[in-house]
């Protein structure tokens, strides 16, 4: 496990600049942090003019034209470039969002990129993430049944309890929203966060999952589900605009009303 992000004493420093190519005429500047934990004494903010003339559109474009032809020491995640793999969720200019489906158009000024908030840095823009997927572990993500398989079918759902899914189904566990959560920043060893609160409640509301009550016990703790306090950043953040909060609530309300 990476060390925190800032020990208490730190300050982010100014770092480097490197000036956009000759001939550029339409360039932004993105300010990118950079901490090498194993390496640097103090993360630093480097800055890179880039020419949007010869750049995709995206702030991950940005990035890797960063790293393809100005510095290759940047570091950062990336797979799908299209909003579905969740890996290259950082804070762009104060706010957690995927790099690929945020426009450098959509922002204003300089470009200033930091990791996700309150995660240990393994590097410049990778959060360790170890902890968060040990949590979506722990909730048992998956079908869990009790009858026995009818060996030549799917087991089946009507279109109602198929439709109550929609809002859970897509979360692609980008982390944006936990990251983004004060109950989470400060109690992120305890409670569950609201990512991985709304993917076990996309369980408790499948009605092929057998095992409803075992998950509302599992959750019923002043830490693991009650840090909430309906702030709301999480659902604010999404990029795929779900609504975590609901689904924290949802399980409130299910834990409510069984004990009616
Ligand atoms: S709820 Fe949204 S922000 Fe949170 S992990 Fe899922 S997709 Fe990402
Ligand atoms: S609503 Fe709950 S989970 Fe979402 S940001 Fe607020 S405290 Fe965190
Ligand atoms: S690269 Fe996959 S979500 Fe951005």
């Amino acid at each position: 496990m990476a060390e925190f992000t800032l020990p208490a004493n730190s300050i982010v420093k100014k770092g480097k600049s490197f000036p956009a190519p000759d001939g550029a005429k339409r360039t932004r500047r993105f300010k990118v942090y950079r901490w090498d934990p194993d390496n640097d004494e103090n993360p630093r903010m480097d800055t890179y003019e880039v020419d949007l003339d010869t750049c995709g559109p995206m702030v991950l474009d940005g990035l890797i034209k960063i790293k393809n032809e100005i510095d290759s020491t940047v570091t950062f995640r990336r797979s799908c470039r299209e909003g579905i793999c969740g890996s290259c969720a950082m804070n762009i200019n104060g706010t957690n969002t995927l790099a690929c489906i945020k426009g450098i158009g959509e922002t204003k000024g300089e470009v200033t990129i930091y990791p996700l908030p309150h995660m240990p840095v393994i590097k410049d823009l990778v959060p360790d993430l170890t902890q968060f997927y040990a949590q979506y572990a722990s909730i048992e993500p998956w079908m869990r049944t009790q009858t026995p398989h009818s060996g030549d079918r799917e087991r089946l759902q009507s279109k109602e309890d198929r439709a109550r899914l929609d809002g859970l189904y897509e979360c692609i566990l980008c982390a944006c929203c936990s990251t983004s959560c004060p109950s989470y920043w400060w109690n992120s060893e305890r409670y569950l966060g609201p990512a991985v609160l709304l993917q076990a409640y996309r369980w408790i509301a499948d009605s092929r999952d057998e095992y409803t009550g075992e998950r509302l016990d599992a959750l019923e703790d002043p830490f693991r589900l009650y840090r909430c306090h309906t702030i709301m950043n999480c659902t604010k953040t999404c990029p795929k605009n779900l609504n975590p909060a609901k689904a924290i609530a949802q399980i409130k309300k299910l834990l409510v009303t069984r004990s009616l």
